[in-house]
């Protein structure tokens, strides 16, 4: 495995019991996703550190997941989707996102699944270079836009398609 940091004393996996008080979930909003998350079928991935959660990825496949401004996007039938990923603050700069993120790609592939997406804001450095660290190739770029109850979205500068109608964007 090529981590691209130093993973000793790091457990990554799926974890489907993590401890609700744990410092990573830094508000109850993120507590309470977490529960209706796995609920719902999508898979939390992470690394646990001394039983603690270091980093955090959401991972799913055939589904609608939220995107930024209200927006949402299907993740078509076949690809693998990485989204809402954390790394606890104390745990940043070691490499944990870039490394996540391959063992993530390798868990897809590993699966079946050839293509694994991900999207990050664009003015997210730190999620964009971990992205670029991981080798993700930048495929499309959406603008997304909200005026009112309504959002507007559209694909590489191309026209605009109001996403509220049909509610989704497919990545
Ligand atoms: C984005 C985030 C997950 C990165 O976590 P991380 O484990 O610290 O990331 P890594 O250590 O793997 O760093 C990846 C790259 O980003 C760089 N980086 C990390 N934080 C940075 C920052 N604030 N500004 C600029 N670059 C940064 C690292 O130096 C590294 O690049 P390098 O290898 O060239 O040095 C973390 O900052 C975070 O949780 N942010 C808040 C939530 C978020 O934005 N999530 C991503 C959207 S899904």
């Amino acid at each position: 495995m090529d981590s691209g940091g130093d993973l000793s004393g790091y457990t990554f996996g799926p974890f489907e019991r993590v401890t609700l008080d744990d410092p990573v979930f830094d508000s109850k909003d993120r507590r309470d996703r977490f529960v209706e998350r796995l609920r719902s079928g999508h898979r939390f991935f992470g690394f646990k550190m001394d039983g603690r959660v270091a980093a955090y990825f959401w991972f799913s496949i055939s589904c609608v997941v939220p995107l930024s401004l209200g927006a949402k996007a299907e993740i078509p039938t076949g690809a693998g989707y990485i989204w809402d990923c954390r790394t606890a603050p104390e745990f940043r700069g070691r490499g944990l996102y870039a490394s996540g993120l391959r063992l993530l790609v390798d868990v897809n592939r590993a699966e079946g699944r050839s293509l694994t997406l991900i999207a990050c804001d664009a003015d997210n450095v730190a999620s964009r270079k971990g992205i670029d660290k991981a080798g993700f190739v930048q495929s499309a770029c959406w603008e997304i836009q909200r005026i009112g109850p309504l959002r507007f979205a559209r694909k590489d500068s191309g026209a605009w398609q109001n996403v509220s109608l049909s509610r989704v964007i497919v990545l």
